[in-house]
């Protein structure tokens, strides 16, 4: 069935307004042992999704997270012309015809990474019309790189009335140089450059394992793209794409935020369904902490007394430190032995945490883009409030290693990424209660 905006308007706030009162009411633990199994990839699944509308043939797409952000994503290619369909963790998604090229703001507005869409609208339709992404919680998040993407690939590009809008008669492949290797506009550029005549390069693209996993899914419905994971890919475009089938990579988040709650406490913790190379950075700063990790096939064992060492860290773009286990890992060094420091390159707003880990007695300050933490013996519990997805998961990090229990509001952030976290948690035995008022 489809929605007028209106109507999608008024189930959205509908929903939003129950989201919005729901909060965590969580309890400390001593000891961790068990297995906690991750999901499918929220950055992976979402252009991935996006992608869909590249073909006129159905796409099944495997390990689906079960999120907000994946709900809003399904929202806006539904507009757009798309059928969708979702079984457990499967989705199928067809769209046959584009039934609209302009994406409704009601859910971009939600969700920076909507503006995937942009570049397989342009690239199937030649025209595509998006609502500018605007700033949000982490930072001003601007989208030069993207328009200069789409612009080299001889779209015209304008901005009004708070819309991007790009039109191209035809797209031609051209070298595209990013000043920075953004992760949203490598593969923005990518996917509209799958169909443009001729060859496509991107110099200083983005290597993240996301990028990878789309361009397998892109290869999969027919493009031509090589050197995903290097700093140049190369994209010769074809007349069409078809359907596929795939299954999303594992959340490299995820299991990172599983690793560091391991790390935090008394455990035997198998994380399961992980690909240990995507964790280099954060295994090695978890081992210089003084924790055990081994791999285990797909898996990672982390083995920890709890009594971990300071460390320094610098977030990156992958294979370096990444800027989304930046939060989570505070929530460990706030109550390590000595001092530690953690500099944030990537985005400038991305320490709304540390008021909120201060409230439950860390000793953060924060200087420029650094952020120096005095390790502490304890926690206390408090009510505090999650800022950001990754903020929220910090919080509930020190919300297990804090004396008492902890109230963690505005969780509707946690649940835009952390697939069935109640239930992996639970499984654990972590009491973790979610209250709607
Ligand atoms: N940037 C520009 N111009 C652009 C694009 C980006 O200046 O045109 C800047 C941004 O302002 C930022 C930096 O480049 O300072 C990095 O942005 P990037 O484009 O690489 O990130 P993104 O695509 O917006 C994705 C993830 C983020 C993750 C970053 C970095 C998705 C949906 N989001 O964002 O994930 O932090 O890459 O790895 O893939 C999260 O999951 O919590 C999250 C924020």
């Amino acid at each position: 069935m489809f929605y007028s905006n209106k109507q999608y308007g008024i189930i959205l706030s509908k929903k939003k307004k129950e989201a919005n009162l729901a909060k965590y009411l969580i309890e400390p633990i001593n000891k961790l042992r068990g297995e906690i199994t991750v999901s499918g990839a929220k950055n992976g699944v979402l252009p991935i999704m996006a992608a869909t509308l590249l073909s006129t043939e159905p796409c099944i797409i495997h390990d689906v997270p079960s999120l907000k952000d994946v709900s809003v994503m399904v929202e806006i290619i539904r507009v757009l012309g798309a059928k969708v369909e979702r079984k457990g963790s499967d989705m199928r998604v067809e769209v046959d015809e584009i039934k609209r090229t302009e994406a409704p703001y009601e859910y971009v507005s939600q969700m920076r990474s909507s503006f995937d869409v942009m570049g397989p609208l342009l690239t199937r339709t030649g025209v595509a019309r998006v609502p500018l992404p605007g700033g949000c919680a982490i930072g001003e998040r601007p989208i030069d790189l993207h328009i200069k993407g789409f612009k080299a690939l001889g779209a015209t590009v304008e901005i009004g009335h708070g819309f991007v809008e790009a039109r191209a008669e035809k797209l031609v492949g051209a070298s595209i140089y990013l000043d920075f290797p953004s992760v949203g506009a490598t593969k923005n550029i990518m996917m509209a450059a799958t169909m443009a005549e001729g060859v496509t390069t991107i110099e200083n693209a983005a290597k993240e394992p996301e990028v990878v996993d789309l361009a397998i899914f892109l290869n999969k419905m027919g493009a031509k793209i090589s050197g995903s994971g290097t700093d140049t890919i190369r994209i010769t475009g074809v007349e069409k794409l078809t359907g596929c089938e795939h299954t999303v990579l594992p959340d490299r988040i995820e299991a990172g935020t599983f690793l560091i709650m391991g790390a935090m406490h008394d455990s035997d913790l198998l994380v399961k369904n992980v690909v240990p190379s995507h964790l280099k950075p954060v295994i090695a700063k978890l081992i210089e902490c003084g924790v055990d990790i081994t791999e285990e096939g797909d898996d990672l064992r982390v083995v920890s007394s709890g009594k971990l060492k300071a460390v320094d860290i610098t977030t990156l773009p992958y294979p370096g430190f990444p800027t989304d286990l930046q939060a989570p890992f505070m929530a460990l060094l706030s109550k390590v032995n000595g001092n530690s420091t953690i500099m944030e390159t990537i985005f400038e707003n991305r320490f709304a945490h540390v008021s909120e880990l201060n409230r439950m007695g860390a000793k953060i300050k924060i200087e420029g883009h650094s952020a120096l933490i005095q390790g502490i013996e304890n926690l206390q519990s408090a009510d505090v409030k999650a800022t950001d997805l990754r903020a929220g998961a910090a919080l509930i990090l020190a919300a297990l290693s804090a004396e008492g229990a902890t109230t963690v509001h505005d969780i509707y952030h946690i649940d835009r990424g952390y697939n069935k976290l109640e239930e992996k948690l639970g499984n654990l035995g972590i009491h973790i209660t979610r209250i709607i008022e």
